[in-house]
């Protein structure tokens, strides 16, 4: 979730690494640096909290030159104070390291720099022991320097170092974190990630586990791990970094709510031929190879986790294969029994979040194929996976997931249904109705988000409400989670889902007068039995707010309050109920005044474990 940003040209090096750091912001941080060469030294500006504290202190002129990295950081060694933030230095102030990721063995590292080599250390960070180390090798050779460090350290990383008596060159090793470099016009760029330089460029290199970069003005090398340089080729980014910007609305979140009518289309329509056949963008999967499955394991964390739990049930029915869902951080440390008949689906949005990278690894090591849901071209799962669909969303900024959980959810009916059509198990006239239905989902969307000003009314009434739960049946219990979770993430309310079967099993102890309860109701062969949950927490006085499809008045006539989402099948109905419970964690967030974007402690892309 750190960024890191690095520029060697003719312009100001202060300039672009500002723009790159205030474009990778969605990634998270809690404090933020800059170091510039400048004449035989490293000028370094360093500040914790907003990005604004950092470009205060960088206003002055003569703090620019044409050589400079910079990173955000969001803490995992030690506190997010300004001594933690990165870039680090040497302890005689010539080599400069920003580090995504985490250094395993810092410890015992910090101990020998200290013990045989007398250094003080200036951070709590693990980052710091890469430049000490670097600082102790650099005898003019900043690459072999470079390279005699990181041979020493174990763990995650993305480094980007430079030197105070290098002015042309700037080095980059990664292992195991993003990293990219940005190919200019008279000058190159260094990133975490690719909105960090696409204001100014769209062609870039994306770097490999192991490799290092050897970045100057005019050029970018790229070498593996015994120098042997490596051919790259260009990746030329299509998406607008207009896209990336809020686009009129207020925050990013409410946009990426709107955009989902749009997301939902792309991700499907571009997936169906002319006579309604799926077309899996360049997945083989044969008829021998679906059959040759014998389970599904489908790993996630957060809200990706809960469209894994709506993959389960679409497995399940379309394809007949009996599947599984866990949550990343989980599934790796439990022996899953994977082996080479397993397909495990990973979904990510940002294709870098670490549990989900590690349990994509384990499945792998385990004989597994791997077919990943991702939202990110060139991240780390989708590089690592043999098969990746990707959700044709656009970028999503707001930490809160919406419009990569719908689309995510769409991903996952395509496959279920490609792979029961392929295997012969799923009935022509089923196939047809669950697309036909599927096709009407953007247009019934745009409807659901009409919703909105009764779901504002709701959400005027509610802010002050401290605690909430969410019910379901059936699908609807995947829909409760993921609402839960949304208005947790932005609103700070403590809230609870659960199946609404397991109420009287205990939850139903907390039940009292006027407890607020959203009853997700959407499933017809269900219904009566969330009638039946809804006299049991009404009969304990408590408020219902349900979701159910249009038509279902006897929903109504229970409930305190009723939103209603199109007529729509049951099985495609996860899609469409989710909306409305997006735009009430958006608008008692509202109320709340949040941070809606950038929610406390949250971080759209967790890189750690
Ligand atoms: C973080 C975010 C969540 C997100 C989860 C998984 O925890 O705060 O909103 O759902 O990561 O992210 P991914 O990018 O793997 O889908």
């Amino acid at each position: 979730m750190c960024g890191i940003v690095g520029y060697i040209g003719d312009g100001s090096a202060k300039e672009a690494i500002l723009t790159g750091l205030k474009n990778l912001e969605y990634r998270g941080y809690d404090s933020a640096g800059i170091a510039i060469g400048k004449k035989d030294k490293i000028l370094l500006r360093k500040e914790s909290g907003e990005l604004e504290n950092l470009i205060a202190k960088t206003q002055k002129s003569d703090f620019d030159g044409t050589i400079g990295i910079g990173h955000t950081r969001w803490a995992t060694h030690g506190s997010p104070i300004r001594e933690n933030a990165h870039p680090h230095l040497s302890a005689d102030g010539r080599v400069a390291i920003v580090h995504n990721g985490i250094i395993e063995n810092y410890i015992e590292l910090k101990h020998m720099l200290t013990e045989e080599h007398g250094i003080i250390f200036k951070s709590e960070t693990d980052s710091e022991v890469i430049a000490q180390l670097i600082g102790i090798y650099y005898e003019g050779d900043l690459l072999e320097a470079v390279r005699a460090a990181v041979k020493c350290v174990r763990g995650a990383y993305a480094i980007g170092v430079m030197a105070a008596d290098v002015s042309d060159t700037i080095i980059a090793v990664r292992k195991d974190a993003p990293l990219i470099a940005g190919i200019g016009e008279g000058c190159n760029y260094l990133a975490s990630d690719i909105p960090a330089v696409l204001g100014h460029t769209r062609d870039i290199y994306v770097i490999e586990n192991d490799e290092i970069v050897v970045i100057t003005k005019d050029d970018i090398k790229i070498y593996d791990e015994d120098m042997t340089r490596v051919s790259r080729d260009i990746m030329h980014v299509e998406w607008d970094a207009a896209a990336a910007e809020k686009g009129g609305y207020e925050d990013f979140m409410k946009k990426e709510i709107f955009e989902q009518p749009r997301g939902v289309k792309e991700t499907l329509e571009r997936r169906l031929t002319e006579g309604d056949e799926i077309w899996l963008d360049g997945i083989e999967l044969s008829k021998e190879e679906i059959e040759n499955i014998d389970r599904i394991y489908i790993v996630a964390c957060g809200t990706a986790s809960y469209a894994g739990i709506q993959g389960v049930t679409l497995f399940e029915k379309f394809a007949g294969i009996p599947s599984e869902s866990d949550i990343a951080s989980e599934f790796r440390y439990r022996n899953p029994l994977v082996n080479e008949r397993t397909l495990c689906v990973c979904i990510s949005q940002s294709g870098e979040t670490t549990d989900t990278l590690e349990a994509l690894r384990e499945a792998k090591r385990k004989g597994a194929r791997i077919l990943s849901i991702c939202n990110v071209v060139g991240s780390s799962v989708a590089r690592e996976s043999d098969d990746v669909m990707f959700t044709w969303a656009g970028p999503e900024i707001a930490v809160a997931s919406t419009k990569a959980y719908t689309t995510q959810l769409i991903c996952l009916y395509l496959l279920a249904l490609y792979m029961g059509r392929a295997k012969g198990t799923l009935p022509d006239a089923e196939y047809r109705s669950v697309l036909a239905e599927l096709k009407q989902i953007p247009d019934k969307l745009t409807e659901v988000l009409k919703t909105e000003d009764q779901i504002k009314t709701l959400a005027e009434k509610f802010y002050i409400k401290e605690q909430v739960f969410y019910i379901g049946r059936g699908m609807d219990v995947g829909t409760a989670f993921e609402a839960s979770l949304k208005l947790k993430e932005i609103t700070y309310i403590n809230s609870f889902a659960i199946a609404a079967g397991e109420l009287k099993h205990g939850t139903i102890a907390l039940v009292r007068n006027q407890t607020l309860f959203f009853v997700l109701a959407t499933q017809d062969k269900l219904y009566e039995k969330m009638l039946s949950n809804i006299e049991e927490i009404k009969a304990r006085k408590a408020y219902v707010v349900s979701v159910a499809k249009e038509g279902n008045t006897r929903v109504a006539k229970v409930s305190d309050e009723t939103i209603y989402i199109p007529n729509c099948a049951d099985d495609v109905a996860p899609i469409l109920a989710v909306v409305p419970m997006q735009l009430l964690a958006y608008h008692i967030a509202k109320m709340l005044k949040r941070n809606i974007d950038k929610p406390r402690n949250l971080a759209k892309s967790v890189t750690v474990e």
